[in-house]
């Protein structure tokens, strides 16, 4: 092995990624007066929460009355009973403080005649439970994740936090049970940094991109996740993946639901109105979930538009081009991009696109990374914490609602700050680390730095994402997931024959691609056998096979290990959390699906 020469670093805290959750950790870390590394593959302002539009949830109530309790019910029912209710009263309750918090850090929010938030409709967000829509979304224009990144990442200097930009985790550094740090590679000069800390955490978002198209930059490889897996813990949920309803056709590139709050609308091929069938009170405005497998349909049965039938319109000409400008000027532009469509005249080819993972490293809502152990199912990890979409708090459950995401980076980024100020003493003595710490990690990276096989990375990931589009797709039924284990593990197998040509430290995009993939296989791997195994329809997961939410039987939390040998999948289950923080609401589901 190659003898490196390794770099030691000693923190409170250690946060890996800085999207809207990492860096909410990492400001809250270094405001309670916690040494605070900040360590990110990319630099911060490019993570991939800059691209995030629409907005986020809060029960403000500015445009119309609005009750935190209203959000929870919403939340609740838009998991499809599968969220974890102590933390959706978190999330609800903190939601309105958390994004008063952001107007004080600086965000530039769009404003209403009086000069309040300005807050739009979004699918699923309703009053007085269920009863109309409400407009609950706080948006900066069709900008907001990048308004709330920039913001975050000018407040986390000010108090201090120390970012090692375009370094790359390579795994946990995990003794005794307990996390105490991570590995990591700078990009740009080739070292190796050891990073020991009391709490790390892992802020790393979503893997979208072990699908071909989705709407996630394709940084989004679950690093984070990857990591955890790798340490001998499981993911949950995993087999929850959201289509968003209108990514442009062919690009994959995300239109904000914000533009259906907005009055947009879609259409088939005989130009009708057809949610206005699938969900009438909701139509245009259902939950995600809805929306996308009522498309599906559509195209399925032969109402797509274009000449191939294959996607649907969706309008926004009918509305006034003052708006357009003024509260959707980047999908505008984005329309006019990457579909040649101007949007005050013409409607927009969309179909649905991977968007988002509601499964990822569990967790309480402190942000404490949880595993079974023995009878125990909320065990917590010492010293790891993970927040954002790598985690699964679960506050979606089955099915999240739009705008929900970057609230939940921000209440719970906001959340792990408090619990390590809380928990941890500024420059506490730290155990020393054993003499081989992160030995295990640096022979994974020269396995991939000396490959020598006949694969090519890029094709291994192309069969990755043709597996993950065609076998765990909006609908499922058990012989396509069945194929897709079978299909996925053949990719799986794979990975000892790949082939890295470039093994330089600087810059070597092969090999940094080459650990991406890795990341992304193992979670490929596990999406597909939670998926064949959950014999039930609940929120994202649609199986045709069987069709009905069963409660009975499935309202549980699936939890996947797997043996990064063999590639072989482990599944137990953890109980959804039907209690809240204070027990002064409960919801619990009806037998029937509402809409
Ligand atoms: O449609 C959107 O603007 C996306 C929002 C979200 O995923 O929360």
């Amino acid at each position: 092995m190659t003898a490196y020469d390794i770099t030691d670093h000693t923190y409170d805290v250690v946060v890996v990624g800085a999207g809207g959750a990492g860096l909410r950790a990492t400001l809250g870390a270094a405001q309670a007066g916690l040494r605070t590394a900040n360590i990110t593959k990319v630099f911060p302002t490019r993570s991939h929460t800059v691209a995030a539009q629409g907005g986020i949830s809060a029960a403000l109530g500015n445009m119309m009355e609005d009750d935190w309790r209203w959000h929870m019910y919403d939340t609740v029912k838009g998991s499809d009973w599968l969220g974890d209710q102590d933390s959706i009263e978190y999330l609800c309750r903190n939601a309105p403080e958390s994004v008063y918090e952001l107007e004080h850090f600086g965000v530039p929010f769009s404003r209403t005649e009086e000069g309040k938030i300005y807050q739009r409709a979004f699918g699923g967000m309703t009053s007085n439970y269920g009863e109309g829509i409400v407009q609950r979304t706080c948006a900066a224009a069709d900008r907001t994740g990048h308004a709330i990144l920039h913001t975050l990442y000018g407040q986390s200097l000010r108090y201090n936090a120390e970012f090692y930009i375009e370094y790359f985790v390579l795994d946990l550094i995990m003794e005794e049970g307990e996390c105490r740090g991570v590995m990591a590679w700078c990009l740009d000069d080739g070292k190796i940094h050891r990073f020991r800390a009391k709490r790390t955490i892992l802020a790393t978002g979503g893997y979208g991109r072990a699908y071909f198209s989705c709407t996630s930059a394709h940084t989004c490889t679950g690093d984070g996740n990857a990591m955890v897996l790798r340490a001998g813990l499981p993911l949950q949920d995993m087999e929850f993946v959201q289509f968003h309803p209108t990514g442009i056709y062919g690009a994959g590139v995300l239109i904000t639901e914000g533009s259906r709050g907005e009055g947009g609308y879609l259409v088939n091929s005989e130009g009708e109105r057809f949610m206005e069938r699938y969900a009438p009170s909701a139509k245009d405005l259902a939950s995600r979930d809805v929306v996308s497998r009522s498309m599906t349909i559509e195209i399925r049965e032969g109402r797509g538009v274009g000449p191939k039938k294959d996607h649907i319109y969706l309008h926004l000409d009918h509305l006034d081009p003052k708006v357009l400008a003024e509260r959707l000027p980047g999908i505008s532009e984005s329309a006019r991009i990457f579909a040649g469509v101007d949007v005050t005249k013409q409607p927009i080819p969309v179909l649905p696109t991977v968007h988002y993972n509601m499964g990822g490293i569990p967790t309480n809502y402190h942000g404490e990374v949880l595993t079974k152990v023995g009878d125990d199912p909320d065990a917590v990890v010492p010293g790891l914490m993970a927040i954002g979409e790598a985690a699964c708090v679960s506050v979606h459950g089955a099915n999240r609602l739009g705008s929900n995401s970057l609230i939940d980076l921000v209440v719970f980024g906001r959340a792990a700050g408090l619990r390590a100020a809380e928990k941890i003493q500024p420059g506490e003595t730290q155990p020393d680390l054993s003499k081989d710490a992160g030995q295990e990690s640096l022979a994974r990276l020269d396995k991939f730095r000396y490959a020598k096989g006949g694969t090519p990375t890029a094709e291994l990931r192309a069969r990755m994402q043709d597996v993950m589009q065609n076998n765990c797709a909006v609908f499922r039924t058990g012989d396509v997931l069945e194929e897709g284990t079978k299909l996925i593990a053949d990719v799986f197998a794979g990975v000892p024959d790949i082939n890295v040509a470039d093994d330089s430290m600087i810059w070597n995009s092969d090999l940094m691609e080459t650990l991406e993939f890795d990341n992304l296989i193992s979670q490929a791997v596990v999406t597909v056998n939670s998926a064949v195994n959950r014999e039930e329809s609940r929120g994202a997961h649609a199986r045709e096979d069987f069709p009905d939410r069963d409660d009975d039987e499935w309202m549980k939390h699936t939890l996947s290990w797997i043996d990064n040998e063999t590639g072989e999948v482990t599944i137990d289950y953890r109980p959804v959390h039907a209690y809240t923080m204070s027990n002064d609401v409960q919801y619990i589901p009806p037998k029937a699906r509402v809409y």
